[in-house]
């Protein structure tokens, strides 16, 4: 498994599970498959309701807890300098460890800067190694790391060939910010997966198109947490890292891109969403 070296000199592995969506019942048969498969990060978030889930299938397998990467993502509902210190706390509970490897800002609404400080200070007392933020645009990063003491070492955001995310990465790259992509697969959509470059690529390489899209994240620079609780999915995600596409045919993928989002919410409608989402967590776990 590839890595990458983060702003704080942390390794992060280039590719890792997400677990969006997946109920509580199906994390520990899916994050089994992807230990035996060799991933070793894991992206879970408070909102995602299965943080118990994915704290238990840590410690049921064999690796060390410093073996694997953690990730998870705080709610805005939590954000402000006095609220979110007992949200981490109630959040490493949860996932049944004593520190977090990456800890995100889910969203960009609300008292994210306060969020942000309590999280530099999380650093400080261990609770977190590295702290980043998911779904900001630039004009919310611009504001945010000009009072951070802490840059973002990850930016989350939607990113595979229909959206390559050209003018943010341009906008991350003197703070050493790493992209890591959501949907790094359009969500399976069926037109993304079924576009013909993909098949060409996939047939000289002898490799699916979706692990054609996956090495092009790879080799962008960029960190991909595919979703799958399918055994054989997660095991050929995995099988990325024994071929390379060459720069012009990275230069054909670049071409594709449709600057299209597979995720539409207009902004006023997640504003509302986000804020008024007061969720415990704690007993809403599925
Ligand atoms: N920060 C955010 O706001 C945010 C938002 C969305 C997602 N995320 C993160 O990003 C992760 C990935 O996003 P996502 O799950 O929505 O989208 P995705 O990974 O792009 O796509 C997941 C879909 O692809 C299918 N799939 C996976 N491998 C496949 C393969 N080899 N062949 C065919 N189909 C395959 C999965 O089905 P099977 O399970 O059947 O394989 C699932 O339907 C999430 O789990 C979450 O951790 C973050």
């Amino acid at each position: 498994m590839e890595t990458l070296t983060l702003n704080n000199g942390t390794r992060i592995p280039q590719l890792g599970i997400g677990v969006y969506q997946v109920r509580s019942a199906d994390v520990g048969p899916a994050l089994a498959s992807a230990f035996q498969a060799g991933y070793r990060s894991i992206d879970t978030a408070n909102m995602y309701r299965n943080e118990v889930a994915v704290g238990a299938a840590i410690r049921r397998n064999s690796l060390a807890r410093e073996d694997i990467f953690l990730t998870t993502k705080l709610w805005s509902s939590d954000y402000g300098y006095t609220k979110t210190p007992s949200a981490i706390d109630r959040t490493l509970k949860r996932l049944d460890t004593d520190y977090i490897d990456l800890l995100l800002l889910h969203q960009q609404y609300g008292d994210y800067n306060g969020a942000w400080k309590a999280m530099e200070e999380a650093v400080s007392a261990g609770k977190v190694r590295s702290i980043g933020v998911s779904n900001f645009n630039v004009e919310r990063l611009t504001d945010l790391t000009s009072r951070a003491a802490i840059l973002p070492a990850v930016a989350q955001v939607e990113c595979h060939p229909y959206f390559q995310q050209r003018e943010l990465k341009q906008f991350l790259q003197p703070f050493g910010t790493v992209l890591e992509s959501w949907y790094p697969l359009g969500h399976a959509d069926p037109g993304l997966l079924a576009e013909p470059l993909f098949a060409e690529l996939g047939t000289k390489y002898g490799k699916s198109p979706v692990q054609v899209i996956l090495r092009w994240h790879i080799q962008e620079g960029n960190i991909a947490i595919p979703k799958s609780t399918n055994p054989a999915h997660i095991r050929s995600n995995a099988e990325v890292f024994d071929f390379e596409l060459t720069a012009e045919e990275m230069g054909r993928v670049a071409a594709i891109d449709k600057n299209r989002r597979f995720h539409r919410v207009p902004e006023f409608i997640e504003r509302i969403f986000m804020q008024a989402a007061h969720v415990n967590y704690d007993k809403r776990q599925r």
